[in-house]
């Protein structure tokens, strides 16, 4: 019976957990034998005795190392810390958001340790891989928290009220970047009754903004220019077109009370899309959340935390989805199962990689890095074909951005 093993997460700002109660009686039927440290889901409120009674065996501290090098599966949101990195067996599947970002050592010390590293976010964004999307089912979360945050710091209403002391003006909401996250912002803010306006540079999004009843504001693309790649993601723009769309939103955003960014380029840095010189001219108490700043932001002013400039609070967060970990633990677990179960379909010991999946988001396997980007951050000497390069629009990070 292969093992399954979920420790406690590394990061200690890392609340989520890649396994529920739900999710561990599904591996118990699919045939795994599973093992949490104890205390693993404890803050996303899912406590010890609730994992034990679907059949899961609770790990004490002193155990965990046993149960780590023992493991044919372990389970994570993060990596693993170096050390237990290192300790986890040949052959042996990791399953984490495994980005190429910040945790080097800890890939390398996997990589050396012949474990195959599965990517959550390099899982391909095909129709057939939908359940096993954590960067939507994250990056939803991010998008729907980034508006009750905004909400929070806003120093008025978002709907419009009429009352006894007279009429309220609803909030007005512009959102730049219509992608899972920016398409939840918008749901959130409408539903909460603000006046929501919307940028994107893929028109194909046009539609989408209209039926969640947000106003898509029109910058004219000249031949050739912005639009979608094959993976609908959107295409890099020149810097005259940034130009161009600043000058056609920055009237909206001047006239906003809350911006919510979250434009974003597979492998490219944010894109600037508030200058400085516009929040200077926003009205002191508006709100400004950037999604974007772990790719280095899509404001000019944004400082990872909270800060406030020029009167205007600026509040760009790292890892919005642990700020939710009890609902985005229990999207990524299901995520990760069904990835799981996709490559027990598959072979568990030696992965199938000429299937177009397991072919994306295997990031390494027998001590060779197949994610070329990855590979590049570690060393030369073990960067082999890069199969997932083509495959990969970059690596994003566990709270669902893309990193460089
Ligand atoms: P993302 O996180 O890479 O980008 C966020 C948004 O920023 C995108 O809508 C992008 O067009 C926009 N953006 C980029 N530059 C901009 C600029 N200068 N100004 C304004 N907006 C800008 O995108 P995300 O959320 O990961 O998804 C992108 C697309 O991927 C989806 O809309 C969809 O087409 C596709 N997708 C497909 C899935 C599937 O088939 N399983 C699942 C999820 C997404």
């Amino acid at each position: 019976m292969p093992k399954v093993f979920v420790p406690r997460e590394a990061d200690a700002a890392e609340t989520r957990v890649a396994a529920t109660p739900e999710t561990v009686k599904r591996l118990v039927a699919a045939g795994f034998e599973v093992s949490l440290a104890s205390g693993a889901g404890e803050r996303a409120s899912f406590v010890d005795a609730a994992y034990a009674s679907q059949g899961a065996q609770i790990v004490r501290d002193d155990a965990v190392v046993a149960h780590l090098t023992e493991a044919d599966v372990v389970l994570s949101v993060g990596l693993p810390s170096e050390s237990n990195c290192a300790r986890l067996k040949r052959g042996a599947l990791l399953i984490a958001f495994a980005s190429h970002h910040g945790p080097l050592a800890q890939l390398r010390a996997l990589n050396d340790a012949g474990v195959t590293v599965v990517a959550m976010e390099l899982v391909p964004r095909i129709s057939r891989a939908q359940s096993m999307d954590a960067l939507s089912s994250q990056a939803s979360i991010a998008g729907y928290k980034a508006v009750l945050i905004a909400a929070a710091e806003l120093d008025k209403y978002f709907p419009l009220l009429m009352t006894a002391a007279g009429t309220i003006q609803p909030a007005r909401v512009v959102i730049m970047g219509a992608g899972v996250a920016g398409l939840q912002a918008i749901a959130t803010a409408k539903r909460l009754g603000a006046v929501v306006e919307v940028s994107d540079v893929r028109p194909a999004v046009k539609e989408q903004v209209a039926s969640l009843g947000g106003r898509f504001i029109e910058v004219p693309l000249e031949a050739g220019e912005g639009g979608e790649d094959a993976r609908g993601y959107a295409k890099e723009v020149s810097a005259e077109f940034l130009k161009r769309q600043q000058a056609i939103v920055r009237e909206r955003v001047v006239a906003a009370d809350v911006v919510i960014t979250t434009a974003l380029v597979p492998g490219k840095p944010a894109p600037k899309l508030i200058t400085a010189e516009m929040v200077k001219a926003m009205r002191p108490g508006s709100v400004i959340v950037d999604l974007a700043v772990v790719q280095g932001g899509n404001c000019e002013l944004s400082e990872p935390g909270r800060s406030v400039k020029h009167g205007v609070v600026i509040v760009a967060p790292e890892n919005v989805p642990a700020t939710v970990p009890l609902d985005a633990s229990q999207l990524y677990a299901r995520n990760v199962l069904a990835l799981l179960l996709h490559y027990q379909k598959h072979g568990l010991g030696q992965p199938d990689l000429n299937e177009e999946i397991i072919a994306s988001a295997t990031l390494a396997v027998g001590g060779e890095v197949r994610h070329a980007a990855s590979a590049a951050r570690l060393s030369p000497e073990t960067a082999a074909t890069p199969a997932s390069a083509e495959a990969s629009p970059g690596v994003k990070t566990p709270s669902g951005k893309v990193s460089t």
